[in-house]
């Protein structure tokens, strides 16, 4: 895996660094999550709902998507989650310092079928993004795409070297995506990652 370079991504258009992080080291009840690609916003809208006690971040990169998800948001103004239209990955690199999320969602990511090197395990982002993860903190990865799954699970093992649990969608319709496959009767399936005490990284001491 090649080695990231966090140096090289600008801030994204109009950023403001969230002070929300600030306030971790001095609370350590506040628990912050984090969701990649949240599309029209309806799992962070219920997880933010269910889970008062933690803060989501919720990014979403494409104009049209996160136009609805902000409506929904003012119509549902929950004060622990926080939207966001951007690029995650140079969002994550300016915004979130070491070991802070407690819980990352990637649900129903573009498969990617003529760009391997785009999906999230093959990335070498990954090496950032879990270096933003506390000890115990888990990674949940859900696809309708058993191959995509099958991919990230050999990247786990050869890769990442991190133990994970993969499960069967059966009861959950978090998302809108999930929805609808399960409403055609696609199998969807999910790895529920976690990061084990003294997993490294090199970007373990990193901030921007
Ligand atoms: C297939 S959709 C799934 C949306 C939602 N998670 C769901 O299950 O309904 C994947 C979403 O990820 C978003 N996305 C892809 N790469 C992204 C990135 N680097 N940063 C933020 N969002 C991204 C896309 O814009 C798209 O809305």
């Amino acid at each position: 895996m090649r080695m990231f370079r966090p140096e090289v991504f600008k801030a994204p258009r109009d950023f403001e660094r969230p002070d929300y992080f600030e306030r971790l080291s001095d609370d350590s009840s506040l628990k912050v999550a984090l969701e990649i690609g949240a599309g029209v916003g309806l799992h962070a809208l219920t997880f933010a709902a269910q889970n008062p006690e933690v803060h989501l971040f919720a990014i979403e990169r494409t104009a049209e998507k996160y136009q609805k998800f902000e409506q929904s948001h003012t119509i549902q103004p929950l004060v622990n989650l926080t939207s966001i239209h951007a690029d995650a990955i140079p969002w994550v690199i300016h915004a979130v310092p070491p070991r802070s999320l407690a819980q990352v969602f990637i649900l129903y990511p573009n498969p990617e079928p003529k760009n391997a090197a785009q999906r999230w395990f093959n990335m070498p982002f990954m090496q950032f993004l879990l270096s933003r993860m506390q000890t115990g903190a888990t990674l949940t990865l859900a696809s309708n795409i058993e191959a995509y799954l099958d991919e990230a699970e050999e990247q786990l093992n050869t890769v990442w070297y991190l133990p994970y649990e993969r499960t069967q969608v059966t009861t959950a319709r978090r998302t809108h995506f999930e929805i609808k496959y399960m409403a055609r009767g696609e199998p969807c399936g999910q790895l529920l990652v976690t990061k084990p005490e003294n997993y490294q990284t090199p970007f373990d001491a990193w901030t921007m």
